[in-house]
């Protein structure tokens, strides 16, 4: 069994085959140098907190050796040889493999104006990113963060908890406009408008320009910003040049079943970069860029590749946390056609979205960390269950969402 990909989804489904039963050989292949790490505390704690260096690993050295995986770092899978069923690494070194999963993740969408790189323009995707990006967040530097999703809003929290004057420019008419409703996009806004940060949204970059060591933003709105540091967070796009190059199909990243299996029955892609028709939601293809799908793709995967045969239909699952606030989303917000809110006594609103058929597609909250926690899991099990409660009982805060759940057949 290989795995190439070191981050979450590759490092879950190394540790879920051996939990699946396999004591053949397994080899774990990571183009980063450092072990599996955590990414969601990257522009979180990792820019506010105690400034230790090392990432929040998945798995050390010795939980590897532990559990028998051969883990290759700071390696590069260039080549998928399918006829012999061999991967090969950048130095030429050649890995069999009876099944494979291709676990590559996403990159950061680079911003589409010429020489952005060269004029300082950075990302945050990896732990080196965030180590470079952590020392600019000095008080009083002013940092531009181009993109209004949760990229960009979590590190404008971040820079703003550590004193940086932020301005976020957003080019859709509102923030998080890919993934939450417009009701808790404007309760993010006016929470960072509060801290004092500078949101533009309905503003694009035109041109970037370096000056005396700092960068100059021309907007559309054809204003310009003098920026210390200027990141963006605009998307990520699925890495899916291995498959692309071994001739599996690509579809808005490597093209899986429902199983997981790509055009190659012996391989596999799982996590940011594969997109699968959703059992939940008419079998429309999606590609999730989570934390958690991350996570239990490879855990549904490993079991895959030894045959178990297992349909992935686990509800997507988000969350953000900025300030003192943390947004939680079940389910796919797009498909939904009405909205209910459940204003709860203690003031915390659980928003939900239904489809035309009356079916629960997706919940939302933002609150403090727990407030939502437990209807959003709640929520969960009922989008999985694909439930169809009456708009009334769902608004209705007396009726525990837990009660709706038992009425619910499995
Ligand atoms: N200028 C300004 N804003 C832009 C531009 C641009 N040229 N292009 C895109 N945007 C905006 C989009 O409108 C969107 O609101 O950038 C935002 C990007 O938000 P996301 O799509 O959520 O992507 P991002 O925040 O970068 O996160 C990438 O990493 O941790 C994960 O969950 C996260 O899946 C997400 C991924």
């Amino acid at each position: 069994m290989v795995v190439v990909g070191g981050g979450e989804c590759g490092a879950r489904a190394a540790f879920a085959l051996r939990e699946a039963g396999w004591n053949g050989p397994l080899t774990l292949v990571g183009a980063e140098a450092v072990p599996p790490y955590e990414r969601p505390p990257l522009s979180k704690s990792m820019m506010t907190g105690p400034h230790a260096s090392a990432p929040a690993t998945i798995c050390d050295a010795e939980m590897l050796r532990n559990g028998g995986i051969d883990f290759i770092a700071g390696t590069t899978a260039t080549d998928i040889d399918r006829d012999n069923h061999e991967v090969v690494l950048a130095h030429g070194r050649r890995i069999a493999y009876r099944r494979l999963l291709v676990a590559t993740g996403a990159t950061a969408r680079p911003l589409p104006i010429p020489g952005a790189a060269a004029d300082g323009v950075r990302y945050l995707r990896s732990h080196s990113d965030a180590l470079a990006l952590r020392d600019r967040l000095r008080p009083g530097a002013r940092i531009g963060v181009i993109g209004g999703g949760f990229i960009g809003l979590e590190l404008a929290a971040s820079a703003t908890l550590r004193g940086c004057a932020v301005t976020v420019v957003e080019l859709a008419p509102r923030l998080m406009s890919r993934g939450t409703t417009p009701q808790i996009a404007a309760v993010v806004a006016a929470r960072h408008e509060r801290a004092g940060v500078d949101v533009r949204c309905g503003t694009g970059v035109a041109r970037l320009e370096r000056r005396d060591g700092a960068t100059l933003l021309g907007l559309t709105t054809g204003e310009t910003l003098l920026c210390d540091t200027v990141v963006a967070g605009i998307g990520a796009v699925p890495e899916t040049a291995l498959a692309h190059k071994a001739g599996l199909a690509v579809d808005n990243g490597v093209r899986v079943d429902t199983r997981l299996t790509t055009s190659d029955p012996d391989v596999f892609a799982a996590g940011d970069c594969c997109s699968w028709p959703h059992p939940l939601y008419g079998g429309r293809r999606i590609r999730l860029e989570s934390w958690r799908n991350a996570r239990d793709q490879g855990g549904a995967a490993a079991r895959n590749m030894l045959g178990a045969d297992e349909p992935f239909a686990t509800v997507p699952w988000f969350w953000s946390d900025q300030y003192d606030l943390t947004l939680h989303i079940a389910g796919l917000p797009d498909a939904a056609t009405t909205e209910v809110v459940r204003r709860r006594h203690d003031g915390v609103e659980i928003r939900f979205g239904l489809g035309p058929d009356g079916r629960l597609l997706t919940a939302s909250a933002i609150g403090t960390e727990s407030a939502a926690a437990r209807d959003i899991r709640l929520a969960e099990l009922l989008i999985a269950r694909r439930a169809t409660p009456h708009p009334t009982t769902l608004a209705d805060p007396t009726v525990s969402l837990k009660a709706l759940l038992r009425q619910e057949p499995h």
